[in-house]
């Protein structure tokens, strides 16, 4: 059984990797994951730590260091499902934009990008400079998904872990994995009299 690969960066949203990780360790998808030095200090100052078996316990992952080019996921004789970055720094997205495998998350990318494996990127960073809007496009042309970290509001959330749930749940409809992390819009709201609600156009979850 071959694995999906998760890398988590220095950029904002520490919080999208760690629920990745938890629903793939919850479905047995033994995910292999790797950490940048500037992931685990982001890591740290959001969740409290920069230790992923804080959050995640010690099993049903496999943690690679991201010094190690001798891991198996710097070749691409080693068969993955693909691999999401999340969240992904505007240094990470220009280093593997420009063929820069200067560490395991860079070269892991390159090769889901040569080996045509699904690559998925979620950056985040606000405003986005003309440079990482070109590496952006470069990386997309080169067949990644770009997955900005920007919740929508249809669904009506109602937490944070409702708005970290949806960009989630998209990453998890492009890696084809069923979930029910968050409402489906079904069609625009009906209404019925004023501002009475018929139908929401949400599908509810079951
Ligand atoms: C608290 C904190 C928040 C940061 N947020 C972002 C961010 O949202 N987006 C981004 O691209 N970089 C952000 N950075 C900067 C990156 O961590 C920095 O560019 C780093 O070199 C990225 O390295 P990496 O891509 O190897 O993880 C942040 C840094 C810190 C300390």
């Amino acid at each position: 059984m071959s694995h999906p690969i998760v890398a988590l960066t220095g950029a904002s949203g520490a919080c999208y990797g760690i629920r990745l990780l938890e629903i793939l360790i919850a479905r047995n998808l033994e995910p292999y994951v790797v950490v940048s030095p500037a992931g685990r200090q982001v890591m740290a100052v959001e969740l409290g730590s920069g230790d992923l078996k804080d959050r995640l316990g010690e099993s049903g992952y496999r943690e690679e260091d991201v010094r190690d080019l001798t891991s198996p996921l710097a070749s691409g004789s080693f068969e993955t499902q693909g691999m999401v970055i999340i969240p992904c720094s505007t240094g990470t997205l220009g280093s593997i934009a420009h063929g820069i495998s200067s560490n395991l998350i860079h070269r892991a990318a390159e090769v889901s990008l040569k080996e045509r494996r699904r690559l998925i990127v979620v950056p985040r960073e606000t405003p986005l400079s003309t440079i990482t809007l070109q590496n952006m496009l470069t990386l997309a042309q080169a067949g990644a998904h770009i997955v900005p970290a920007s919740p929508g509001f249809y669904h009506g959330p109602a937490s944070i872990q409702d708005l970290v749930d949806f960009v989630v749940g998209r990453v998890l409809d492009l890696m084809k994995i069923p979930h029910q992390l968050t409402k489906r819009w079904t069609g625009m709201p009906v209404f019925i009299s004023g501002d009475t609600i018929l139908n929401s156009g949400i599908e509810e979850e079951n």
